[in-house]
């Protein structure tokens, strides 16, 4: 299951997405003052299909950064499973990219997108990878992020934007079944933010990665994701999946139409319901 790259460097579509499965998935933290414990998360159940954007809303501290770094097996939770495909989260190959850029600062853009696809191609039965065309493939990713022209840039030497759109073509370098994003967009002015979010929609949609993204914008969940998940103060639960029907990649103007309008009101109120 692979995004591969066209030699005209558009992203083919195909079995990109993994299905993710979260059975009754939990987290407990010790807490560092009392040593007692916080229950971050409790009894997430969530069944997403290949290729599905699903957006994550729900007030801050509800445990979302918690569950996609579950989602990337940064830590094991501590009840119910996680599976990716046919196999374990720790297993898959996920590409995530933070709120905050990410980039490392004593490497050029281009050296930035190709670091995950370096490390790849050093492991045993990957060795084929030239190279070569690790750097082609770095190249590709960045002309289909809208970065040409700036390979040689290290990330002090470019926008917030910028840094955000070489940490998406980061994470797309591993070809990843699983995209997950934390707030990439909210430290980013209205009008890049909105740029981003059309860019987003066509990579995901051509790429076709299972996305999970986090945000505390309920206009840009709605506008970005085929389902939105609410979930309830913490500890985290599921309180509402609501669908978002109209097709991705969805048009600027979905944003005034009646089904967008809908879904915000009835989004806002849910997060902002005790
Ligand atoms: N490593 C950790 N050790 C102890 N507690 C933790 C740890 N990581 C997260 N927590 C706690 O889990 C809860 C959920 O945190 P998390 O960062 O997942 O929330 P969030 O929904 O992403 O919040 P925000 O919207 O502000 O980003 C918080 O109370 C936090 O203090
Ligand atoms: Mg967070």
């Amino acid at each position: 299951m692979r995004a591969d790259l066209r030699t005209d460097g558009a992203l083919t579509t195909g079995t990109g997405g993994a299905a993710l499965r979260l059975k009754d998935v939990g987290m407990r933290f010790s807490q560092p003052n009392n040593g007692r414990t916080l229950t971050a998360l409790e009894g997430i159940d969530l069944d997403i299909e290949p290729g599905e954007f699903v957006a994550v809303v729900g007030p801050s501290g509800c445990g979302k950064t918690t569950l996609l770094r579950l989602i990337a097996a940064m830590m094991p939770p501590t009840s119910g499973t996680i599976g990716v495909g046919d196999g374990t989260a720790a297993g898959a190959r996920t590409g995530f990219v933070f709120q905050q850029a990410s980039l490392y600062p004593w490497r050029t853009v281009l050296r930035n997108v190709a670091f995950g696809t370096e490390l790849r191609a050093r492991t045993p039965h990957r060795r084929d990878r030239s190279r070569k065309a690790v750097r082609a493939k770095a190249q590709e990713l960045i002309e289909l992020v809208g970065l040409e022209g700036f390979e040689d840039y290290y990330p002090h030497q470019i926008s917030g934007g910028m840094q955000q759109r070489a940490n998406l073509a980061r994470a797309l370098a591993i070809d990843p079944q699983l995209l997950l994003m934390d707030e990439p967009f909210s430290a980013l002015d209205a009008q890049t933010r909105e740029e981003l979010q059309i860019e987003l929609q066509r990579i995901a949609v051509q790429a076709g990665t299972t996305t999970v993204f986090v945000t505390h914008d309920i206009g840009e969940a709605i506008y970005l994701a085929d389902r939105v998940v609410v979930l309830s103060g913490r500890p985290g639960r599921v309180r509402e999946v609501l669908a978002c029907p109209t097709p991705r990649p969805r048009p600027l103007k979905y944003q005034v139409s009646d089904e967008f309008t809908d879904l915000r009101n009835t989004v806002w109120n849910l997060v902002h319901s005790k």
